[in-house]
């Protein structure tokens, strides 16, 4: 897309109604509906009905005109042709026999209206003068009935019509009562309407709710599955769509017969992830297993070959201390890979009660003796410090962050082993004032295999293992370890359960 119309078109990912739960918007689609259809119909029968009210009038209104025509020609005939038509006097054709109450009339002589009046409710003429007589000049003479709004008079519907004497007549009947039929019925159709609304809400509110609950039965199983740690281990997924709501047939039920396929596939790819994972591990560790027999025997042949007093060439006497050094070396790396296997393959761990003051005294005691060069210091608290778990392994974790300490920084770095006690809690740090971790191995340093890769760790022979065991010995022991690094200060904390 051209980077000028970006922005400019309409984004089909955003939707206006994100968010508005499905219940809602049904029922205010229903509600909106049913209002529109009840204006329309309610709109187009007020109408109708007053266009016909309005075609009855009109024919009444013919019949007034009538009347009055022909009380005017009796008036003509009667009267003498210098009598003068006095203007505050209602025209005489207003009370014709047969007019209704509320009829009107008016003599327009010369463009100016002479006379005006109408029958009052109680069928006595009243006289219309001043603005609401002169207002009757604007209904066009052309015998057809007008519709006006006279001032203080009402609406009226209207016809005018000119005389062969040039006098212009004008008739008119009220619209007052017509206007009070659809104003009545408008108020019905209304207050019905609103009844309708109001009962269409609630059933549909009800209805959908009805409707709906299989559907969140659905979302309930869909929810527990996604709360499921998937990620590790033996896991199964016993979560399933109640039968109930996998009927084909229905929306829902398709949708939960497609989500329980989709539950047991995934089931059956996690069986077999782990089925592969098992089969690994198992083989790891019968490996490191069987490689520990002969690489004691390679040592102890390399150390009696290395302890005979015949004179040995000095390059075979260099290649047997080589091989000496790795054999140690993938020694402990078999070890440590063996480990790691039996703790991935959930081996329990042994549950003693753990002097962890002990424990941090002769690690950095042992610390001291690999290391001279560096500055070990200790602080501990006044009493023991015990948490229940594995000796051996808690001791492994602290010698592998001391000998991280000691191996990866300069001589002379100051190394900190610090015990405490929280609430709940056993809290284990090793800091050093160190060059500090690499910022891009930081977040993967409890990685297997993740080691840095300054010329100290590879002449050290590191193997990255040392961190990932103590994760994965912490982890068993219900704790967790941390890591904070920058140059200058490095802390690793390792928080274990009181009573772990
Ligand atoms: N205190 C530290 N100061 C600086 N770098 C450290 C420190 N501790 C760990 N590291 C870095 O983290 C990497 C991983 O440490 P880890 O203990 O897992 O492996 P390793 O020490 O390299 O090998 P192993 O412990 O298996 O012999 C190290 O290679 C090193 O680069
Ligand atoms: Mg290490």
């Amino acid at each position: 897309m051209p980077e000028r119309l970006r922005g400019r078109l309409p984004d089909p990912t955003r939707n206006r109604l994100a968010g508005v739960p499905l219940r809602t918007r049904l029922v205010v689609a229903s509600i909106v509906l049913l209002a529109v259809v009840c204006l329309v119909v309610g709109g187009v029968s007020l109408l109708l009905l007053r266009s016909y009210l309005l075609e009855q009038r009109d024919e009444q209104l013919a019949g007034a005109e009538q009347r009055a025509a022909a009380a005017y020609s009796h008036e003509l005939e009667d009267r003498d042709d210098d009598e003068d038509i006095d203007e505050n006097a209602v025209p005489d054709f207003l009370d014709a026999p047969g007019q209704a109450v509320g009829t009107l009339s008016a003599r327009i002589v010369d463009g100016q209206v002479l006379q005006a009046g109408l029958l009052d409710p109680d069928g006595v003429p009243r006289r219309i003068g001043g603005a609401a007589a002169a207002a009757l000049l604007a209904v066009p003479t052309d015998g057809e009935p007008y519709t006006l709004d006279i001032e203080r008079v009402g609406d009226y519907r209207l016809i005018a019509e000119e005389r062969p004497d040039d006098v212009v007549l004008v008739t008119g009947l009220p619209l007052d009562e017509l206007d009070g039929i659809v104003g009545r019925l408008a108020r019905v159709v209304g207050i019905v309407a609103l009844a309708g609304l109001i009962l269409t809400g609630v059933a549909s509110a009800v209805l959908v709710r009805l409707s709906l609950r299989p559907l969140r039965r659905v979302a309930g199983t869909a929810v527990r599955v996604s709360r499921l740690r998937l990620d590790r281990g033996e896991v199964a997924v016993a979560e399933r769509v109640p039968a109930g709501d996998t009927d084909p047939r229905t929306e829902v039920g398709q949708v939960g017969a497609a989500l329980n396929r989709m539950i047991e596939h995934v089931a059956a790819a996690l069986g077999a992830r782990q089925a592969s994972e098992t089969q690994l591990r198992q083989f790891l560790a019968d490996a490191s297993h069987e490689l520990r027999t002969p690489l004691a025997a390679i040592r102890g042949y390399a150390e009696l070959a290395g302890r005979s007093t015949e004179p040995v060439p000095p390059d075979v006497a260099h290649a047997l201390r080589r091989v000496s050094s790795q054999t140690e070396r993938m020694t402990s790396l078999v070890e440590d890979m063996l480990l790691l296997a039996r703790i991935d393959a959930g081996r329990p761990l042994a549950r003693e009660p753990v002097d962890l003051s002990q424990l941090v005294v002769d690690a950095v005691s042992d610390a001291h003796a690999a290391g001279p060069d560096h500055r070990w210091t200790l602080a501990l608290p006044g009493d023991a410090v015990t948490v229940v778990g594995d000796a051996a392994r808690l001791g492994q974790v602290l010698a592998n962050l001391l000998a991280n300490a000691r191996v990866h920084t300069p001589s002379g770095t100051t190394v900190r082993a610090e015990l405490g006690k929280g609430s709940g809690e056993v809290m284990m740090a090793v800091l050093d004032d160190g060059p500090g971790i690499p910022a891009e191995l930081l977040p993967r340093v409890f990685g297997r295999f993740a080691r840095g890769d300054s010329s100290r760790s590879r002449a050290a022979g590191s193997t990255g293992l040392g961190l990932a065991i103590a994760h994965a010995v912490v982890v068993a022991h219900g704790g967790t370890i941390s890591v904070d690094s920058v140059p200058g200060c490095t802390a690793f904390v390792v928080r274990l359960p009181a009573d772990s």
